[in-house]
């Protein structure tokens, strides 16, 4: 008899328990139950006056429902607490936890990697030389003698020693070919710096140059490369188109445009109504360049190109604002993890 009244004990306060929303109702329950004159101290009263087996039996059962009642205010207590402090400081325990957020590379260095990585299917090397020049790799080697008037087509930044910042990646060209015999296939991926700055120009920048050198290179191995990247990097339905030009150290030399990655050549704003969009300088090396370097121009022909990153970034991504790759904003910079 006893068992069974002990059992719906259990039920009617495992139930209550349950329902416990604040502290004060807990202490009205642990008095109820567990307190002096409780419901389950009443029973153990009663024990003595028990047999020896029952007063066993009865014992353990007592004992094991108020270790579990205890047990179980402990963890209501608990709960009661905290929900009181999220009430406080606005917590909420129980959601997950905040991921820390993973960085990404930057977009210039995004599309850096990615041209580096066509051409190298072309079984072109990467190769890297100094932001910090001199006037004779920058120009003079380049067929760009002091009085040319070329020298003022890139306002150059000149520092106090005669040394200049390199206004282009061309130079890497004549330091590559000083070191390394002929066949060759190169690009050289860095930053260039020329006094300009509005929305379209940055004082520093980014170009790729490329340089091969090779028995027999042709204009049309110049077409079929620069072609083969454009269409790698802005998608095989881009249309190429190529059209006279003027470098010192190339000749013939030509400008590569590409049809409008927006409207695909229809016309628009972005393409000034024209359908292609000028993307990179080019032509076959000049004779000139390759007796600085000792190549023997009876043997050797070759082609150079020159892109500018962040002009293929701004065509590739839409972006108006050449200023945005440098400012550092991170809700800019998360669009291109
Ligand atoms: N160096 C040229 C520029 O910065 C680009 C170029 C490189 C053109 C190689 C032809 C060949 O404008």
């Amino acid at each position: 008899m006893v068992e069974e009244e002990l059992q719906q004990l259990r039920e009617e306060a495992l139930k209550e328990i349950e329902s416990l929303s604040n502290l004060e109702d807990l202490n009205v329950f642990r008095l109820k139950y567990l307190g002096k004159k409780g419901g389950l101290t009443g029973y153990l009263k009663k024990l003595k006056d028990l047999p020896l087996e029952e007063k066993k039996r009865i014992g353990s059962i007592l004992n094991e429902l108020k270790d579990q009642l205890e047990i179980l205010l402990a963890e209501k207590e608990q709960e009661i607490l905290f929900k009181q402090e999220d009430v406080l400081t606005g917590l909420d325990l129980s959601l997950p936890g905040r991921r820390p957020s993973l960085g990404g590379l930057h977009p210039l260095t995004q599309i850096i990697q990615e041209i580096c990585e066509v051409f190298g299917r072309l079984g072109f090397d990467v190769v890297q030389g100094p932001e910090v020049e001199t006037e004779y790799y920058n120009f003079t080697a380049l067929n760009i003698p002091e009085w040319h008037p070329a020298r003022d087509m890139q306002a150059t930044f000149y520092l106090k020693n005669g040394a200049i910042l390199r206004t282009h990646t061309s130079p890497i060209q004549i330091r590559t070919m000083l070191e390394r015999k002929p066949p060759l296939r190169i690009i050289a991926p860095g930053k260039v710096y020329r006094c300009d700055d509005d929305v379209r120009h940055s004082p520093m920048f980014h170009q790729i140059e490329g340089l091969m050198v090779d028995k027999e290179v042709s204009f049309s191995d110049l077409k079929g490369v620069l072609t083969y990247f454009a269409k790698e990097v802005f998608g095989e339905r881009t249309k190429v188109r190529f059209r006279p030009s003027y470098f010192p150290f190339t000749e013939p030399s030509v400008e590569m445009d590409i049809s409008c990655v927006i409207c695909s050549g229809k016309g628009c704003r972005v393409c000034s109504e024209t359908g292609w969009l000028e993307i990179l300088g080019a032509g076959m090396v000049h004779p000139e360049v390759f007796r600085s370097v000792n190549y023997d121009i009876s043997l050797w022909q070759g082609f150079a190109f020159g892109l500018g990153i962040e002009r293929i970034a701004m065509i590739k991504y839409e972006i108006d604002d050449i200023r945005l790759f440098f400012d550092n904003h991170l809700y800019f910079l998360e669009c291109f993890k």
